[in-house]
Formats: structure tokens, sequence, C-alpha cells
């Protein structure tokens, strides 16, 4: 019974201090260690133990018992073998599976007895028509007691939990496993990681905290999703909404081992077939991304310790006086008056409101910082925010009914507004209010809402009760649930903080986003630090308090890639690193590749050197001037990558692997990424080196700077050149990206003429399109009040085609570029004769000084 394979173990004794009578006391097999198996045993192990106390082969915790056929699917009853070792196992669990759309399922096991917490956010969709058809097969076996999920077109396996042999149901502890079909698997966040997760006896631990980026922590946010692409190269997801803490093993097999201390399990599992496909059914659950303003794809300049206004301004001004496009300028905590929310110091940041006012008149904007924490140490009636709270009753309680009291910044006591009460829309609607009235920001920074607090617990810490301490413990920052955040018998409107705690930066994001559309009556451009599923509707995210270090710099792309699949595509880390200062060539380099994350901020703390490109010195300063120029002249296209994302549930930044699947190199790749389908970025990741080593898969591609092809015709290793002011750069050929001139900022570039660059593939094909709105309003596409141009060449005809009208000023075209293409003798616009270059060197045709209103289609064509 206990002859299982290493890599099939599953573990029987998650909690330290095991032995072989505790081990068999749970019915599990004892692996003898001796000198020899611990050898083997720590050569495998990594973030846990291989286990050596697991469960035997016929260990059957829960057997079907009753099985119904309904409209959806089945209705089950499952009856526990033997008792857990945890308390309040749940005797008879009841199990309901929805087959909600031809490509998702949904299985929930749950308690049929007691209500137990389930998370109303995100609102997932709610499904009254049974569907008619199915890419999955689910199979359910009564003797084996368990169910497995099959791919309909080629049968192959995807969720295997035909064995339900380690499933517990326990009040504080719900364990269960499945087999995976490879180990091609991605998500799980947040953490430090390679895009690619390991298998190799990796647990992931999802618990929101405050913690510094470092591998094998939890960090600020929880995304219990994962991505898992088949040998046969096709795609399907996993997603487990729960919202208590968490842990998630990975084992070699391959499989996968979920541990949460409350709630139930309710999986949905998505089919594909592609990547692209997974991300876009996982985001109809969760919701599709908000749509940014224009300015939000702009740079962003920040950092914590400006001290004063002046300090800010000059920082901005040098930047702008050096030519680098700027177009919003942020302050930290440093603009509050006594890090106090919604003040700002009427001495150091006193005309803080006229420069506001200048930046709009610039066309630039202004976001401050935001905390969640409220300082409860106010003299009574001089501060707003706290009695207002108070008499709204709007602070999370402690487990006595009075507002729960921690520590934060300088206030000597923090209460911490509860997002899920209804009321907190009113409070949070007005506080924001009350500081636009006088600085007229445009946009908001949410900070430490994991929540994070400078105490464990309150003064006193927390009660001594089963919910500060579970039966079971995930692996977690600070060895205890209470670690620097809320005690966990505190409550919120919608429960416990012990179940809600992983929701709080995410409530927070939620009515930030309401309250500041209803304030700006304009596009609500929101970071939040803290996050969770659902979370990409309402708000951007940053990758925290990251170091000022080559690696920090190095794993900011797996971490981008991973929140594109979380459908969080507004993401980006501290450019040149928060903590810690930034050298010079790290920040020459990291400035470039931060020109390409979806969200771009150069962000420091408050103890680090200035690094700001203009002090850094003149590399810095060109390189981050040629990088954002690119940056800018793409706007175009990124922003229609965000539409994309916004409307059909796409990614801004993409892995190599989603457009690549069939390139099993492209699956371990996270050192370059993509913009959509088109443009794929190469960033010096090491110090000293003047070209880099990239894998460029099997396209025609061209240089971005020379407009050279590079005919790929298997995917290959290659060198790129890259001098300290060069970002290697790859256009995809089969694409036609809209593009604009890069100004000072987004405002002015927005106006300029448009430019198509057409890159052409190996058949003479390419297709583009371009969404274009004011960039600031509400709902520009759900209430149709844009421009949605597509774009297409075939041989020697490009052609622009109007696919919906509803927004007047779209600038003209004035330029187009066609790459790849033999030597043009005539060239016509609108049928008529046009002058034009061809570089015969480089093999691309350039049409200059044109003036062509989109509003009709247009029609280019040439001849050889
Ligand atoms: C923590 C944030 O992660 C960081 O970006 C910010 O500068 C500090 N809080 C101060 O507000």
């Amino acid at each position: 019974q206990c002859g299982i394979p290493l890599e099939a173990r599953f573990d029987c004794y998650p909690e330290d201090g095991a032995t072989k009578e505790k081990c068999e006391a749970r019915g599990c097999c004892w692996f003898p260690r001796s000198a020899q198996s611990l050898k083997r045993i720590k050569r495998i192990r990594e973030s846990v133990d291989v286990s050596y106390c697991f469960y035997p082969k016929n260990y059957e915790s829960y057997k079907f018992v009753n099985v119904s056929k309904t409209d959806f699917g089945l209705i089950a009853f499952l009856k526990r073998n033997y008792r857990s070792a945890y308390p309040d196992d749940v005797e008879t669990v009841k199990m309901i599976v929805k087959l909600e759309t031809e490509d998702r399922l949904r299985i929930k096991i749950l308690d049929p007895l007691h209500v137990r917490y389930e998370p109303p956010y995100p609102s997932v969709p709610i499904v009254d028509k049974a569907p008619t058809d199915f890419s999955y097969i689910f199979k359910y076996n009564i003797s084996a007691s368990g169910f497995k999920i099959l791919r309909r077109s080629d049968e192959a396996i995807i969720f295997d939990a035909m064995n339900l042999q380690t499933m517990i149901f326990a009040d504080q502890f719900i364990q269960f496993s499945s087999l995976l079909p490879s180990k091609n698997i991605y998500g799980l966040g947040e953490h430090r990681s390679s895009m690619k997760l390991s298998t190799e006896w990796k647990r992931f631990t999802m618990f929101n905290h405050d913690s510094i980026p470092t591998e094998d922590l939890n960090l600020y946010g929880m995304h219990p999703f994962y991505m898992n692409v088949e040998n046969s190269t096709k795609a399907h997801g996993v997603f487990l909404l729960n919202s208590n803490a968490m842990e998630v093993i990975l084992q070699p097999y391959p499989a996968i081992t979920y541990r949460t201390i409350g709630g139930i399990l309710d999986f949905y599992i998505v089919l594909g077939p592609s990547p692209r496909d997974v991300v876009r059914q996982y985001t109809e659950i969760i919701g599709r991304p908000f749509m940014p303003p224009y300015w939000g794809l702009g740079f962003h300049l920040c950092r914590f310790g400006y001290k004063t206004l002046n300090e800010t301004r000059k920082v901005m001004q040098r930047t702008i006086d050096a030519g680098i496009p700027l177009d919003t300028q942020w302050n930290d905590l440093d603009y509050m008056n006594n890090s106090n929310d919604f003040t700002y110091d009427k001495t150091n940041f006193k005309n803080l409101p006229k420069f506001v006012e200048e930046l709009h008149k610039n066309g630039m904007h202004y976001i401050p910082l935001i905390d969640p924490g409220i300082s409860a140490s106010e003299v009574k009636g001089s501060y707003v925010p706290f009695d207002k709270g108070l008499a709204m009753d709007i602070f999370v309680k402690n487990s006595s009914g009075l507002p729960f009291v921690g520590k934060v910044w300088n206030r000597a006591t923090t209460v911490w507004p509860d997002f899920t009460n209804p009321n907190s829309v009113d409070y949070w609607t007005s506080m924001l209010k009350i500081l636009h009235d006088s600085v007229q920001f445009d946009g908001a920074w949410i900070d430490m809402n994991e929540p994070s607090n400078f105490l464990s617990g309150s003064f006193d810490g927390c009660p001594n009760n089963h919910l500060e301490h579970p039966p079971y413990l995930p692996a977690i920052d600070g060895g205890m649930l209470f670690y620097k955040t809320i005690c966990m018998s505190a409550n919120h409107t919608i429960g416990l903080h012990y179940d809600v705690h992983n929701l709080y930066g995410f409530s927070e994001a939620i009515i930030t986003n309401f309250a500041l559309a209803e304030i700006r009556g304009k596009r609500p451009m929101i970071i939040s630090r803290s996050t969770f599923p659902g979370h990409g509707k309402y708000a951007g995210h940053w990758s925290g308090d990251v170091y000022s270090k080559w690696t920090d710099m190095r794993y900011s792309i797996p971490q981008l890639l991973s929140f594109s699949l979380f459908g969080i595509p507004l993401m980006g880390a501290d450019i040149c690193g928060f903590n810690g200062n930034a050298t010079a060539t790290l920040c020459n380099r990291w400035m470039q590749l931060g020109a390409f994350y979806p969200f771009s901020r150069n962000h420091n703390t408050d103890d680090g050197i200035e690094q700001d490109p203009v002090a850094l010195g003149p590399d810095v300063i060109e390189s981050s001037k040629k990088a954002l120029s690119i940056r800018y002249s793409m706007l175009p296209y990124l922003y229609t990558l965000f539409w994309a994302a916004h409307t059909r549930g796409d990614t801004v930044a993409r892995p190599l692997f989603f457009e690549f699947p069939n390139d099993w190199i492209t699956y371990d790749i996270d050192k370059q990424f993509l913009w959509g389908s088109a443009l794929m970025i190469i960033p010096v990741l090491t110090e000293n080196q003047v070209s880099v080593s990239c894998y460029v898969p099997a396209a025609t591609w061209y240089d971005f700077y020379t407009f050279k092809m590079l005919n790929v015709s298997e995917g290959k290793t290659m060198e790129m050149a890259a001098p300290l002011d060069t970002i290697p750069l790859l256009i995809r050929g089969g694409n036609i990206i809209p593009q604009q001139s890069a100004l000072q900022t987004t405002t002015a570039s927005r106006m300029t003429k448009f430019q198509l660059l057409v890159a052409t593939n190996e058949s003479q094909k390419a297709f583009g399109e371009l969404y274009w709105d004011d960039g600031d309003s509400l709902n520009s596409a759900e209430e149709r009040k844009y421009c949605l141009l597509e774009f297409t060449m075939d041989g020697q005809k490009l052609t622009s085609d109007v696919i919906h009208w509803g927004f007047e000023a779209p600038p003209n075209l004035g330029v187009v570029k066609v790459l790849g293409i033999s030597a043009v003798t005539k060239v016509y616009v609108n049928k008529v004769d046009q002058p034009f270059d061809y570089n015969t060197i480089n093999k691309y045709l350039l049409i200059k000084d044109l003036n062509v209103d989109l509003k009709k289609p247009m029609e280019v064509t040439w001849t050889y």
C-alpha cells in the first residue's frame, strides 16, 4: 500500500513535527528516513519536503453515496470514510457540477448543512441556461469516488481527481489534490518566481501581505488561478474561487494540492484551447480589465521623499527640460499633513492646488498616494475622515464591536474603513472629494491595503482563539495570520477578517474606482498594491517594494506576465527599483525596460539616492528619452491593445508562448515579452552587456530601428546588439501598427497625424486595428463613442476600413511605411499617384506627407 513512487506521494502530514506514530495514526505511510533516503529527499527538495508521511494507495477519504443528474450536470453527496486529523470534519459534503458554457464548468464542494464563507466579489456570471454543446467531458466513477475532466477533441485528461484519496473537508482545513496533464503550469500569484512554475515540490502561499518581494513568500495579492499547457500544446485554466489563506503545492508527478483554511471549494475550469482563449474565458468569469485613460499610458514620475513641492517641481522640470516624455507627476505620503489621508501639507506643499492646475494646463496629470488607514489620534473635531467615519460607523470592528485600532506611519493610532460596508461608498467618495475640492488630482495610488499594519494585530495583539491560531497554518510570512495586519477575529460587514482579509485591497479598489468616476466624471486611473481575482476590472497594480538590483529588474518580467494572466494588464514594477540605491548602469537598462511596462513609473524609497533619469546622468537621460519616445510613438497601438483587453479579454504584455504555442522553447521564456502580437521586447538584464542573447521564434521579423528583415524559418537563439542607449526590439511580420509622433506628453502626441507601420509576413499579408476615443471619458467603449478602424494589407494593396465611427476627431493619416516588399515603381493613394521613397538596402517603402481622412475607407496600392 505504501509502494508509491516519490513524485506521486501526497503529503499526509503537512505540518511540522511528524513522527512514525503520528503519521500512522492518520492512516498514512511513514517513509523510513534512512541516511540514503534522506539524501534523496534533500536533493529533490525545494520549498517543501518530498512527502515522507503520505497517503497509502487504498486510502479513500470521501466516497460517493448519491449522485443525481440535473439540467446542468449533477449533484452528488460524498461521505467521509475516515476522520481527518483536523477538528470539525464535515461528514457529508455536497458536490455540484455545473456545465456552465461550452468551454467552462464549475465544480463546487461544500457543506450541505452549514453556510460557509463564499466571497461576494468578483461577481461571477449567473448561468441559467444549460449549454447544448461541450468541449469537455465530465467523468465520474462511483466506485473510485472521484472525477475527471477530459478535453472532448482529443480525450486528453486535463483535470484528474479520479481518486479523491487526499480530500479533506474540515472547518478550518480543506485539502484537494488533482493530477496535472503536464508540467507547463503558470499563474498562482502573487509570487516572485519564473513565469513557468517549478513542479519540484514547490509551495505557493497566498495570503495578502506587505512583504518585500522575495522567492517563496506570500506577497501583496492572491490569485488562485493557473494555466496549464498540455502536451498537445492546447491550454486550459483552473480557478479556485476562495478568499481564505491558502497554500498550493506543486509536485513532480505532476500534481497540484490546494490547502485552504476556510470557505468552500469552488473550481472553475476553462478549456481554452489556446492560451489566449484561456485568459478570455477566465476574464469572462472574473471581469474584464478596465479601460485606462490614454494619459495613464504615458510615463509617470514619482518618489517617496520629495519632501516639498519645490523638490517635486524641480525633478519634474528637469525631466521635461531634458526632453524626456512625461505625463504624470506623483506624490507619496510627503504631500500629506502629518501623513493623514485627504489633507495636504500647507507649509511644504503650500501651492499644491496651483501646481496641479498648472499640470493640467500643460496637458499633464497628477496622482497622489492614498492609504486606507485613517488616523484615530487627531484632536476631536479636527479631522473629518475620522470623525465622519466614526459617525457613519464605517470602520472595521474588533471582536468587541469597537473600531479596530492598529498603527500605520506616524499616526499614533489607525483605524481602517470597511469597504464592504455599503455606506463606505458615500464615506470614501466624500473623503476623496474633500481632497479633490482643493487638489484636483486625476487618479489614485492605493497603497498598504493588504492591509498593512505596523503592529501585529492591535496594541494588545489579538484574541487567543481558533481564528487567530487555526489548527493548520499555511506557510506565511511572519508565521502567524495577524503578523503586521488586522486580527482575524475583526469584523467587516460581509464577514470576519479571517475570511475577507484577501479581499480588502480589492474592495478598496472597487469603491475608489466608483468614487473617482463620481467625483471627476472621467475615467479612473488607479494603481493598487493588494489584488484579488477581478481586481483588473477596477484598477492596475505595481509590484511593490522591489530592490534596485539587477535580479529584481529581471523578475519584473515574469511578474508582469503573470498579471496579464490574472486579467490585470495595467502593471509595472518601480522602474530603477524601490529599496536601495540604483546605479546609473542599472537605471539605464531599467528605464529602457520600464518604457515597455504597460504601467510605466519610476518610483523610489525615501532613503534612496535620487533615481529620476536626469539625476543619474547623460547616459540615462539619452536611454530614457529614446525608449520612452518609442513608447509614445506606439501609444495608439498600446491603447488599442488595452481596448482589446477590456472588450475581448486579450492580454497586453504577452508571454511568447501565447503567440507561438507550437514552439515548446517559448514555454520557458520570461526574459523577453511581446506587446500584443506585434512587438517583441528584448531587454538587457545584466550589467556591462552591449548585446543580448534572445530566442526568436519562427516568423518574419524586422529590426525596429533599421527595418531590416530577419527571416527566421526555425526558432533560434540569437545575439542582438544592444548599445547602451538601445533596447533591442523586433516587429513581427503580419502586423500593422498604428503610430503617432512622440512629443512631450501623450496629450500632445495624440494630436499628431497617424502613421501606419506595415510589417509584411511571408505571404505578403498584414493586419492591424486602431481603437480611438477621446481618451478620458467614462464608458466610451460601452457607449460606442469611439472609432474602430481595420487595416489590411494583401499583396500590393493596403486598405483601411471603418468598422465603427462614433467619435469625431481622430487626426488624419500622415505616413505609411511598408516593410519587406520588393522595389516599388509606383504608388497610388486612393487611386492618386503619390511620391514615395523606397529603401533598397532594407527594402521598405515610405510614403510621407499624406493627409488622409480616415473617416472614409482608404486604399494604398503599389506596383513593382
Ligand atoms: C509602500 C509602497 O509600496 C511604496 O511604494 C511607498 O513609497 C511607501 N509605502 C510609502 O508610502
